[in-house]
C-alpha cells in the first residue's frame, strides 16, 4: 500500500502538458514556434501548475507530417533550434521543477532518412530489411489490402527495385521492420542518446503499430465501413497492429528507462480496454508506465456513457498500475469544439479530478473552440489527402494566443496556421486578469490538485447521482472531496452522501456559485466533505 505522496513517482503525482512546438512560441520571426520560444514561456507553464511538458517531435524532418517523419533521431530540426537550444531548454525546465518528455517515433522514419535512402537503393542493400519490402501481388497491385491511416493503400511501389514498401501513415513515412535486431538496437541507441542528455521520458508514437503479423495476411474487411469515416477504416487493423511481440519490445524500452531512475514512458495506443491494459506489461516484464487512455476522447458526452466508461477503465487496471486521462491532443478536435464552451469547463474539472495522471493539451486551458481553417491555409496532410471528411487536424494546431498584440504575441510574422477567430479576447493576457476565465479555472483546479493528496493519489469511488450528472468521491486519509458534474443544460439535483458532514464549496465552474441542493445547468462542483469517515 503506497500511502504518502513520496511513495508515488513524480508522474503519478503530476500533470503533463503537451506542447506542439510549431505553435507554441516563435522566437525568430519565421511564423513557426521553436525551442527558444518555449524556453521564454516556461514561467507561464510553471505558473499554470503542471509538472511536466511533452514536446511533439522536434527532430530534423521534411515535415511531411510535421515532424512525425524523422530524418535524424538524434538532432534538432533547424526550424526549432539546435542541440544547444535543447540543452538550454531542458536545463531551464528542470530549474523550474518541470520534467521534459520527448516524442519517440519508432514505427516509421522519413523516406529521406539515410536508412531508407540506403534501403531503397537495391534489393541487396544491407539496410533493405530495415523496412518492410514485398513483391507485388500476382496482378501487380499491392501485396495485401492494408490501408494507410492517411487514406489509400498502405503500400507504395518503388519502380527502381520493383517492390512495394509499407507505410501505415504517409508514403513519406515508411514503416521500420522491428523484427530486424539491428533496427531494434539502433532505436534503443536513440533512446539512450536522449536519456543520457537528461530527458525525463518519452511519449511513444503509435506503439501498437510497431510489429506486424508474420506473413502480412490481409486484414478483415470492416463490415461497418462508410466512406465518410476515411479509408483507414475500410479494413480492421487486426494483422497490421497490436501483435503480441510488441510487448517484449515495450518491456525492453521499459527496462532501459528504469535503468536511468524515475523516467516515464507513455505509449500512444488506440485499442479497446482489455488490449490497452496489456501495454502495462506484467510484473515480470513491465511495459510502458502509462498506456495513453483516450476513453474521454471517444465516449459520448453524457453521464449515461461516461459513468460506465470511467468505471470500466478503473476496473480493468491491473493491480499496481497507474491510470491516466487524456482530453485533447494535436490530433483531436478541440475540447470546446466537441463539447461547447460551457461543457468545456465541466470537462476541465473532470480531467483534473479523476484518479490518474492527466495530460492537458496547449490552448485547451484558454477554451479555444472551433477554428475554421480557410481552404488555402490547410496544412495537415491527412486533410489534404482526404478533403471534406472533417478529418483535419490543423484546427487543434493553431498558434497559442498570448496577448492582443499583432499575431497574438506568438510571432512577429504571419503564423504558419491562422489564429482562432476570437484570439483578441481569448488569449493568455486577457484571461489571466479575469477570475472567471477558462485559464483561471484551470489554474485554480491545478493549484487545488497540487495541494490535495486526495486528488493526486487518493482513492476514487463513484457516488449515486441525479440523471445526467456524474458524482464521485476522492479520498486520502481524512481528506474527502466530492465532485459533481452536470453534463446537461438543465438544473439537476445535487445528491450528497449521508455522511458528508459540513460540505464546503471549493470550486464551481460557474461564477458566483453558492452551495445548495442543486447543480445549475452546465455546472461542475468540487466540494470538501467533513463528517465521519
Ligand atoms: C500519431 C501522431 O500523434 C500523429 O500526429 C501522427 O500523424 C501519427 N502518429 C504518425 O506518426
Amino acid at each position: 500500500m503506497r500511502l504518502s505522496l513520496e511513495d508515488h513517482a513524480w508522474w503519478e503525482r503530476g500533470v503533463i502538458y503537451q506542447i506542439y512546438p510549431r505553435s507554441f512560441q516563435d522566437s525568430d520571426g519565421d511564423g513557426i514556434g521553436d525551442l527558444r520560444g518555449i524556453e521564454r514561456r516556461l514561467d507561464y507553464i510553471a505558473a499554470l501548475g503542471v509538472d511536466a511538458i511533452w514536446l511533439s517531435p522536434i527532430f530534423p524532418s521534411p515535415m511531411a507530417d510535421f515532424g512525425y517523419d524523422i530524418t535524424d533521431h538524434c538532432d534538432v530540426a533547424p526550424v526549432f533550434g539546435d542541440l544547444a537550444a535543447f540543452d538550454r531548454l531542458l536545463c531551464a525546465a528542470h530549474a523550474r521543477g518541470l520534467k521534459l518528455l520527448l516524442d519517440f517515433v519508432p514505427n516509421h522514419s522519413s523516406d529521406r532518412h539515410p536508412w531508407f535512402i540506403e534501403s531503397r537503393k537495391s534489393r541487396a542493400s544491407p539496410k533493405r530489411d530495415w523496412y518492410i519490402w514485398r513483391d507485388p501481388a500476382p496482378d501487380g497491385g499491392p501485396p495485401n489490402n492494408w490501408t494507410s491511416d492517411m487514406g489509400g493503400s498502405a503500400w507504395e511501389f518503388d519502380a527502381a527495385t520493383g517492390q512495394y514498401y509499407l507505410h501505415a501513415f504517409l508514403k513519406e513515412q515508411p514503416d521500420l521492420n522491428w523484427r530486424n535486431p539491428d533496427v531494434r538496437s539502433a532505436m534503443i541507441d536513440v533512446l539512450r542518446f536522449w536519456l543520457d542528455r537528461g530527458v525525463d521520458g518519452f511519449r511513444i508514437d503509435v506503439l501498437w503499430h510497431m510489429v506486424k503479423a508474420e506473413g502480412l495476411p490481409d486484414n478483415p474487411v470492416n463490415p461497418h465501413y462508410r466512406p465518410d469515416m476515411g479509408e483507414k477504416y475500410k479494413v480492421l487493423q487486426h494483422h497490421s497492429t497490436n501483435q503480441p511481440d510488441v510487448h517484449e519490445i515495450a518491456a525492453e524500452f521499459r527496462s532501459l528507462a528504469d535503468s536511468y531512475g524515475e523516467r516515464l514512458l507513455v505509449g500512444e495506443i488506440f485499442l479497446p480496454l482489455d488490449a490497452l491494459m496489456e501495454y502495462y506489461g506484467t510484473p515480470d516484464a513491465p511495459g510502458v508506465h502509462l498506456p495513453f487512455n483516450f476513453q474521454l476522447l471517444d465516449a459520448s458526452w453524457d453521464a449515461a456513457s461516461l459513468a460506465p466508461t470511467i468505471a470500466a477503465y478503473e476496473a480493468a487496471l491491473p493491480p499496481g498500475c497507474w491510470p491516466n486521462w487524456v482530453m485533447g491532443s494535436h490530433d483531436a478536435p478541440r475540447i470546446a469544439d466537441r463539447l461547447g464552451a460551457d461543457q468545456a469547463r465541466v470537462a476541465a474539472m473532470l480531467l483534473l479530478t479523476l484518479r490518474g495522471t492527466p495530460t492537458l493539451y496547449q490552448g485547451d486551458e484558454l477554451g479555444i473552440g472551433r477554428v475554421a481553417i480557410p481552404p488555402d491555409r490547410v496544412r495537415d496532410p491527412q486533410d489534404l489527402r482526404q478533403p471534406g471528411l472533417g478529418l483535419g487536424r490543423d484546427r487543434a494546431r493553431t498558434p497559442m494566443a498570448w496577448d492582443g498584440s499583432p499575431h497574438a504575441g506568438f510571432s512577429d510574422f504571419e503564423p504558419w496556421l491562422p489564429l482562432h477567430e476570437d484570439w483578441t479576447v481569448r488569449n493568455v493576457a486577457n484571461q489571466a486578469g479575469d477570475p472567471n476565465s477558462m485559464l483561471s479555472l484551470y489554474r485554480t483546479l491545478l493549484a487545488l490538485r497540487r495541494a490535495s493528496p486526495a486528488l493526486r493519489i487518493g482513492e476514487y469511488a463513484a457516488l449515486p447521482a441525479d440523471s445526467g450528472t456524474l458524482c464521485y468521491q476522492r479520498r486520502h486519509g481524512d481528506e474527502r472531496l466530492l465532485i459533481a458534474l452536470n453534463l446537461t443544460g438543465e438544473p439537476r439535483r445535487l445528491i450528497l452522501p449521508d455522511d458528508s458532514g459540513a460540505a464546503e464549496l471549493l470550486v464551481s465552474t460557474l461564477p458566483d456559485a453558492t452551495l445548495g441542493d442543486a447543480l445549475a445547468p452546465n455546472e461542475g462542483l468540487l466540494l470538501r466533505l467533513g463528517g465521519a469517515r
